[in-house]
């Protein structure tokens, strides 16, 4: 795919330009910082799968890739977050006026680029995905500094922030192609559950990551009182003391010097980080086997490491 690819980050590039400076200054920031590129890679990657030989693709790829860096642009903004993509953030640079408005300007971009297609179908698929990732943000808004959120609101906040966009991201192949709607259901499917375990990793990388190598800050999610299932697993596992500690360090965001130290420590001595990864290869699995009926060519083998890759990485 990387000649598809490259096709993407050349769309990318051309449709974040604006006459206002500070917009290419700020979007090329973060395009520039790099980033996975999973996403796009995923409807590249299906459309393969799906035997598709046209260029629609690469336009919604980027669409998919521009939905994205919106999003990170205002969750930094929401988690007050320095470092993404192992640079400053945008909001650490531009501050937050700049990196909201510039993101507005990246979701619109997104939309042009899906009436540039003009499918209505692919229309619905990704509007639909922008409002989920949006209510999942502020469910998960609601959720923070409640040590009593439960693990079906949690893996609920997961699947719409992050798992939609994979879902569509995925779906998005079997539509270009136009093939049965029963492949373009197991694609979407597949789609969710790689997201879902996306998610749990990344929840658990925020407290077990080398920094460097993740690129972001380690105990975000810990400072913000976001309570993600190492934090829940680890409070019903808890005793009486350990739970006045989360309550005072998550819900009442009173935190000193070592509690995130205190935290990562009650995390290994409960095994809720490897118990998180345990939940992250089950969704993982559930999203190989959906690839089982696709014909074995290197698109299913790029797809299989890709789900391989989502859950042992490392950044
Ligand atoms: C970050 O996504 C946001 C989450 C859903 C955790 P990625 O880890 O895919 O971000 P980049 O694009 O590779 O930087
Ligand atoms: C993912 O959640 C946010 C979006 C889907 C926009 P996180 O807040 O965990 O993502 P990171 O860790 O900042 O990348
Ligand atoms: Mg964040
Ligand atoms: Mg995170």
């Amino acid at each position: 795919m990387a000649a598809d690819m490259e096709k993407v980050n050349r769309a990318i590039l051309e449709h974040m330009q604006s006459p206002v400076a500070l917009i290419p200054q700020l979007a090329g920031h973060i395009v520039a910082s790099g980033g996975k590129r999973l996403r796009p890679m995923l409807t590249l990657a299906t459309a393969g799968l799906c035997g598709y030989t046209g260029e629609r693709h690469i336009g919604l790829a980027a669409c998919v890739e521009f939905i994205h860096t919106a999003t990170l642009l205002h969750d930094d903004v929401v988690d007050e977050s320095d470092l993404r993509r192992g640079k400053d953030t945008a909001n650490a640079v531009w501050g937050n006026q700049a990196s909201v408005l510039v993101g507005d300007f990246l979701f619109s971009r997104a939309f042009q680029l899906m009436v540039g297609d003009g499918s209505l179908k692919v229309l619905k698929i990704l509007s639909d995905a922008s409002a989920i990732i949006a209510e999942g943000e502020v469910h998960q808004l609601v959720t923070t500094n409640d040590i009593t959120t439960t693990e079906d609101a949690y893996l609920e906040v997961i699947r719409c922030k992050t798992a939609q966009l994979f879902a569509a991201a995925a779906q998005i192949g079997p539509v270009v192609a136009e093939r049965p709607q029963d492949e373009e259901l197991a694609l979407e499917g597949f789609g969710r559950d790689l997201g879902v375990a996306f998610q749990l990793v990344d929840d658990v990388l925020d407290y077990a990551a080398e920094q460097a190598a993740l690129g972001k800050t380690v105990g975000d999610d810990f400072r913000e009182g976001k309570v993600t299932l190492p934090v829940i697993l680890a409070y019903q596992a808890g005793d009486e003391a350990e739970r006045t500690f989360w309550k005072r360090t998550i819900e009442d965001l009173d935190q000193r010097d070592g509690d995130l130290a205190e935290a990562q420590r009650l995390m290994v001595g409960h095994g809720t980080l490897e118990a998180s990864l345990d939940r992250a290869r089950e969704y993982a699995g559930a999203a190989r086997a959906a690839l089982a009926r696709f014909p074995a060519n290197p698109y299913r083998a790029a797809l299989e490491e890709l789900v391989d890759f989502c859950v042992e990485r490392a950044y």
